[in-house]
């Protein structure tokens, strides 16, 4: 099958694109690498690679030409970054989209499977969150997120493309690097290596649902094969720890004993957080597999070679 991956060199895409090639499939990968790393796809030299923006209708109908599956993942990511960036956030994450479906239907592809965010949702009101929990999203990012999965949804009613977005909540793994629009488990296991400390925002007793990549790979995998499948799908581990218990874990297996400090709570942060999988489990077999200390160990294996 020949698969178009957007964002493919950043960290959820670039471990898509392992698992892609691995199972035989032609991959292109459109990126501008705007918080993505090229040498992300060095391991894969069989990837056409196009350095280029999911704006740019030209590039994006250029990459389209014989596409089945399209995976579309690049964003401007994150709520930090939207709130500080909101117009670059809603041109990439609505027009961005918009073109790349635009491309898609004219192209005749058969399915998107579009990276959603467990953001759209904002403060919850019920655990575990269900797809039809409210959907009140606390920032620009979550709001330009939902908008995403709208747009995907009216063109699988539109057109005969089907659409299948994923609503990730907290994914983590390797090739996910620090920086400062980071996650909370990169935040860490930086923290804790390079500077022996670290700062919990807030008490610490907020929780969140962490998902490894491997698992959100198989989530995209299993979403593009199910046919006849769209709507928009929540994608974690079906489990919750606090911010308390995950910095212990990261602590454990780091060698010199990390200071923990606190500080105020962060603008747009929730404070809980677990997804109900029972709908992508039931619509196209979703089944999460990595334990979190499994994915943790992994993943500082994966850090310690960063910081060699
Ligand atoms: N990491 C998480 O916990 C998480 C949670 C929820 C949703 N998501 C979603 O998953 C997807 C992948 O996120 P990630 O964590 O791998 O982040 P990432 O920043 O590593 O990946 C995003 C990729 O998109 C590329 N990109 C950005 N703007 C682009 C543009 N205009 N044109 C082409 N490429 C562009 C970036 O260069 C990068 O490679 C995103 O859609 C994100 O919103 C991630």
């Amino acid at each position: 099958m020949k698969v178009l991956v957007t964002g493919g060199a950043g960290f959820i895409g670039s471990n898509l694109v392992k698992q892609l090639i691995e199972d035989g499939n032609e991959v292109v990968v459109l990126d501008n690498l705007m918080s993505g790393y090229r040498e992300n796809l060095n391991p894969y030299p069989g990837v056409h690679f196009t350095e280029g923006d999911v704006r740019d209708e030209t590039i994006v109908a250029d990459a389209m030409h014989g596409i089945e599956v399209v995976f579309h993942l690049a964003a401007s990511v994150g709520n930090k970054r939207s709130i500080d960036y909101p117009l670059t956030d809603a041109g990439i994450n609505v027009m961005g989209t918009l073109t790349v479906l635009e491309a898609a239907r004219n192209a005749g592809v058969r399915k998107i499977v579009a990276s959603s965010s467990a953001g759209i949702f904002g403060e919850l009101k019920t655990l575990p969150i269900r797809e039809d929990h409210p959907v009140e999203p606390d920032t620009p990012y979550g709001s330009t997120k939902l908008c995403m999965e709208k747009l995907c949804l009216a063109y699988a009613k539109l057109y005969p493309i089907e659409a299948i977005c994923l609503r990730y909540f907290n994914v983590y793994g390797p090739n996910q690097r620090f920086d400062a629009y980071g996650n909370v488990i990169p935040i860490f296991a930086f923290g804790m290596l390079e500077k022996g400390s670290i700062t919990i925002f807030g008490d610490g007793e907020q929780t969140r649902d962490f998902v490894n990549v491997r698992d959100v790979v198989q989530a995209n995998i299993r979403a593009a094969m199910a046919k006849g499948v769209s709507g928009a799908f929540n994608i974690g581990s079906g489990t919750r720890v606090t911010i308390n218990h995950l910095a212990g874990l990261i602590r454990d297996l780091v060698p010199s004993k990390t200071a923990l400090t606190y500080g105020a709570p962060r603008p747009g942060d929730v404070r809980h957080s677990l997804a109900d999988i029972n709908a992508a489990r039931n619509a196209f077999g979703f089944e999460p597999s990595v334990s979190l200390e499994d994915g943790l160990e992994e993943y500082m294996a994966w850090v310690s070679t960063v910081l060699k």
